[in-house]
Order: C-alpha cells, then structure tokens, then sequence
C-alpha cells in the first residue's frame, strides 16, 4: 500500500487524501501493523496520526501519585488482612478505577509463558498468521489489527491475536499450536483469579460476596493478545487511544516495556511494570451499575521506537455475543441506592450500550453519557 509522507499542515491542506482506500488497503494486507514494520516503512501512514494531544491534560510530576498496588497475600485465610484489601480496593475502585494485584494465585511462569506465546504467534511469517486475520468478531480466534477500523478515528500502532474463554470456548485444535497450552492454562487461571476478584469488588460495595457473579458480569471472557511493534515515529501515533473499556472487568498482564497511563485528576499516570503483577481496570458497565460508586477511567498506550511491547487484556463481560441476547438490562444496583444516593443511570440493554460504544470508537468521551436519567 502507499504510505504518504505527509506533515500536520501539509494534510490540513490535503484534499487529495483518500483515507477509506488507506484504510481497505492496510486492511486487506491482512499483516498488520507488524506487516507494515516487515516491509521497512519509516513513515507511518496518516491513518495513523493522531493529531494534537488533548493540552488540558497533563503528565504527573507528583510522584505521590501512583496506581495502588493491593497485596492479595494470605487474605481468605486471615480476617485482618482481608478486611484492609477489601478497604484499599473500595478507594482504589472509587479514586482511579485500576489497581494492580500481586500474590493473585497464578505462577509468574505462566504469565511468562503467555507473554511468550502471543510474541510466538504475531512473530510467525505474515503467510502463516494472515490464515487467522478477519473482522468476524463472532469467530472464537481471531487475529485483527484495530477492531474500530473503519470508524473516523485515529488508528492504533497494535494488531491483536484474540480468543474467546468462556461461556463457550473454541475447541482446542482452533487455537494454533505455537500458543495453544498455555492459553489454555492462562485462561482457565485468569477465569478463576477473575471470579475471586468479583467476590473483593462484591464486598468492597458492601454486599454478597455472590452479587456480582450472580449477576454475571463474570460469565463471558475474551482475551486479547495485543502486539505494539516499535514504531519509527512515536511522536505522531499512539499504541492504544485515550479510551474506557467497555465491560465489567479487565485484567490485564503487561510485559516489562511500559507505556500504559491511566487519567488520574487530569494527569497521565503510568501504571508501571511490575512483574509478576496483574493490572484491574474496571468498565464502564460496572460503573454503571455501581451508580458511579466505582469508576471507569480513561487510559492509554504510548507508542516507542523501541518493542515490541506485549500486553494481554482479559474482558469479562455478561456474554460473549450481547448482540444477541438483547434482553440483558442492567441498571444501578439496587442496594446501592437511597435517597441520597439516587440512580444515576437507566436501566440499559448492553445491546444498545454497545452499539453506542463501538459507533463512536476509541475517542476518550464517554460512553455513558446518553444512558444518564
Ligand atoms: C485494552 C487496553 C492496555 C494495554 O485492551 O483495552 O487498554 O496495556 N490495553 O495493552
Ligand atoms: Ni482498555
């Protein structure tokens, strides 16, 4: 495809862009970001400018800022302790929306192990993994390159290697063999990791440690093996856009290159590498039905000139395909309401929460904003 060399002011004035046919064109390439990095290119394609960064924003200076670390060391079997990480994980949940978790139960070699699989997968040759590449998101793996291509937003530097976990998993022949083990065995532990975290969130809102599992926001999973390759001009792209997740719950495993930052009081924090340590970023439908008790924060991924950087998110949802199963309405909890505290929210399908999401793609506003009363 044809990669213009083109600077900010040079495309104000550019009439000749054709930006859907930059688009189809990377597209129908099927390689990926890592594609265009295997044939050489040192400018990136304008597709994937991402203009000027907002100016009110700001990084931290304040090192006294930074993403709470909650220790989960002991604390089903020691009162006191549970008591406190239950305590930290309310103001964790209530001031940023992302804490980061370690001593969670799963082995630092699978986590290595993972971060390994998913560098094997996108680091095959573009013959063997362009096999995988579609826009079917209903297919259970799946390799893609921006699942919001085509809307009017700025392109990611990342691809992504996805398979779905749960309710409904793929047979374990689906899943190339150069991942397929230990995505079977990471799935299963984080699946378990992420029922135990809903039973801290549960009690952290002050009810059953059951309520939210039973409510399934836990049901559905997804993991996606995001790839950010370097990039030979970082300044003009980002890995990943200011955005919120959509969902309940991600959990996400990062490998030791860093670039997330999470908006805290207007401030790009960075949530730091710590190996070992799994990153808990709460959606916006846990917002939603927290009635804002609990926040889902924007954040982003810087792109560098140096990489790969590796990361995996794991999305809990209530299902894997809520476009079908339309009648799942979920609105502010209930118990969590009084007449200080009066619901935020409607009652809204994830349906059209969804639809709403996915049309305005990863812009940084937000996606509850047409579902207030
Ligand atoms: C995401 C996301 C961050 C990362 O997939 O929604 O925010 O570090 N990923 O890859
Ligand atoms: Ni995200």
């Amino acid at each position: 495809m044809e990669v213009k060399n083109t600077n900010q002011s040079e495309e104000s004035m550019d009439s000749t862009y054709d930006r859907k046919a930059e688009v189809k064109g990377f597209d129908e390439s099927k390689g990926g970001v890592k594609g265009l990095v295997e044939s050489g290119v040192t400018k990136i394609p304008r597709m994937f400018h991402s203009g000027k960064l907002d100016s009110t924003e700001t990084s931290a200076t304040d090192s006294k800022l930074s993403v709470p670390i909650i220790d989960l060391k002991e604390i089903h079997c020691n009162p006191p302790l549970h008591a406190q990480a239950i305590a930290k994980i309310r103001s964790a949940c209530h001031e940023w929306g992302f804490f980061q978790v370690i001593n969670h139960g799963i082995p630092i070699t699978v986590l290595d192990e993972m971060i390994d699989g998913i560098r094997r997968f996108h680091e095959q040759e573009p013959e063997v993994r362009k096999e995988f590449y579609t826009r079917d998101f209903k297919k259970k793996v799946l390799y893609y390159s921006n699942m919001t291509l085509y809307s009017d937003q700025p392109v990611n530097w990342r691809d992504t290697f996805g398979f779905a976990v749960a309710p409904d998993p793929p047979k374990p022949e689906e899943i190339p063999s150069v991942c397929r083990d230990i995505a079977i065995e990471y799935s299963k532990q984080l699946r378990e990791l992420g029922f135990r975290i809903f039973e801290l969130l549960s009690e952290a809102l002050g009810l059953d440690p059951c309520y939210l599992k039973e409510l399934k926001c836990g049901e559905g999973l997804f993991i996606a093996g995001h790839y950010y390759p370097a990039c030979p001009e970082p300044e003009l792209t980002m890995g990943a856009t200011k955005h919120t997740d959509s969902n309940f719950m991600t959990l996400l495993l990062q490998d030791q290159l860093g670039g997330l930052q999470v908006l805290h009081q207007n401030q790009w924090v960075n949530v730091p590498p710590l190996h070992g340590a799994l990153v808990v970023n709460l959606g916006d439908l846990l917002q939603l039905i927290t009635n804002d008790m609990f926040v889902s924060v924007n954040h982003r991924v810087l792109s560098k000139n140096i990489g790969p950087r590796i990361s995996l998110a794991g999305f809990f949802v209530n299902s894997p395909d809520p476009f079908q199963d339309s009648s799942k309405v979920y609105g502010p909890i209930k118990e969590l309401l009084s007449e200080e505290n009066p619901p935020i929210y409607k009652d809204t399908s994830i349906k059209d929460y969804l639809a709403y999401y996915i049309a305005k793609g990863l812009d940084g506003s937000s996606a509850l904003e047409p579902f207030k009363l």
